[in-house]
This record gives structure tokens, sequence and C-alpha cells, in this order.
């Protein structure tokens, strides 16, 4: 399993840019009294969800990355806490209006047996109305013809302070990738900064995802490629749930 509190540390620097899903869970939880962030890393989207007024619980494996998330609010949002648990393992006696896992957080789960585990303690937290969105992707054509021995630009940040290099193994018969992160930063222009980073992630296809809810007492009821909601054939899913 990767080791989430070595990302820690590189997390914001690499990410916190991204912001193409936020709108998409603002706006899905805006009827949300209570959210439970799944896999909450520092807080990306739970601290403006929180800052939006909502009630806002996340969670997350990492003690590194739950302290960074504390960290940056500084216990000023009282309608905002976080916590150490693993999804495997989740243990609340209350339920909630909405449960995310945004930015690829299921994939953490490396076999079967734990996302159906996962997925069964989620359906214990959910009253009838509740509504469980994630998002995940699955390797495209490009992806696959990567070679494993290479590494490639996967982004650039503007100003050219830093580049993420990715160099990928993939064990197809599990859906198992193993991606390697080389990342530059480029603080002094003499001595940029690199460093390595490593994460597995497991990749789902649409149908078996449908499946997995299913045996677990939920059903998916909308499934969208996009943020926008669009369905093109693309290679991430954004999936809205609800218990059966
Ligand atoms: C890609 S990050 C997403 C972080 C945040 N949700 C965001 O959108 O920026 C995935 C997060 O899932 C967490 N995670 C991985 N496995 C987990 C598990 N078994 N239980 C809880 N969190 C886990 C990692 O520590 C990491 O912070």
């Amino acid at each position: 399993m990767t080791n989430y509190d070595n990302w820690a540390e590189i997390y914001d620097e690499i990410y916190s840019e991204y912001k193409d899903d936020l709108h998409f869970y603002q706006n899905i939880s805006s009827d949300s009294e209570s959210i439970l962030e799944i896999g909450c890393g520092t807080g990306r989207i739970s601290i403006p969800l929180a800052q939006s007024g909502k009630k806002v619980h996340g969670i997350d494996i990492s003690p590194k990355m739950i302290e960074i998330a504390q960290t940056k609010t500084n216990n000023t949002l009282t309608n905002l806490s976080f916590q150490v648990m693993d999804m495997r393992e989740l243990n609340f006696k209350q339920q909630f209006d909405t449960i995310l896992i945004p930015f690829n957080g299921f994939q953490s789960l490396l076999n079967v047996s734990d996302q159906i585990k996962c997925l069964k303690n989620i359906r214990k937290l959910c009253h009838k109305k509740t509504k469980i969105i994630f998002d995940v992707f699955f390797p495209d054509k490009e992806i696959f013809e990567q070679k494993s021995s290479n590494f490639y630009l996967v982004s650039q940040k503007t100003q050219k302070s830093l580049e993420v290099w990715h160099k990928t193994n993939f064990d197809f018969f599990n859906q198992l990738l193993h991606t390697d992160l080389r990342v530059i930063q480029f603080l002094d222009t003499q001595n940029p900064k690199v460093s390595y980073k490593s994460f597995s992630l497991r990749y789902c296809y649409p149908q078996e995802l449908i499946y997995l809810f299913e045996i677990s007492e939920l059903q998916i009821v909308n499934m969208y490629s996009d943020f926008n909601k669009t369905l093109d054939a693309t290679n991430q899913l954004v999936i809205e749930a609800q218990i059966i």
C-alpha cells in the first residue's frame, strides 16, 4: 500500500491548484447539511465546503495529511473537523447527507475485498436520501502504451516552478498501476530540487463498479465521464449512488 504520510509533505505543492472538481462537489452537496469526505487529504475539498457553511467531517488514513489539513484552518471553522480513519473501517454513530470520495481516493483500495468492505461500511452511514459521490479513472490506450522504463511529463505548473513526471508499471490481471513520480521543483534555477514518490492504484471499469455497488447494497444512479455531467468516452468516471 502507498505510504500517504510520505505524500503529505508534497501533496499541496502538486495538487492544490487542481480545481476541476471543486465546483461539482460544491453543487452536488448544496442541499446537504452534513458531509463526510473520505480520503480528505490536506483538505483541498473539505475546507472550501466548510467555508461555504456546510458541516464537514474529513477522514484520512494518513496522520500527516490530517495534521496539514488541521494546520491550514487552525481550528477556526467550528463546522469542520478532521480525523484519522481508514475507509475500510469507517466507524460513526451518525449518518451523513452526502459522502464524498474525491480525486480517485477509492482507488487507493487495491483489492476487491477492501473495496466491498469500504462500500458496505459507507452504506451503514447512509439514510434514504444520502448521496454517495466519487470520481475514479481508468487508464486509456495512451497510458497503457507508455514504456514502463520511461518517465512521462504529466503536469507543469505555471511559470515552470514545478514539473511532475510519471513512470508506470501495470499489473493487468489485478488492474493495478504502480507509478513512480519524479517531482522537480525549480526553487532556484541553478539547483532544482528533485524528489521521488510512488503510489499504487487499482482501476475499475464502469460495469465492474455497478456490480461492486450492487453487492454492497448500493445503487449507482448516475455515472458521468466528467464534472460537467457529460457522458463522452473518456477515462474518467464520476459516480452518484445511494442505498437500494
Ligand atoms: C488522491 S488523495 C485525495 C485527497 C483529497 N480528497 C483531494 O481531493 O485532494 C487520496 C487520499 O486518500 C487517502 N487514503 C488512502 N487510503 C486510504 C484509506 N484506506 N482510508 C482513508 N484514506 C485513505 C490518502 O491518504 C490520500 O490523502
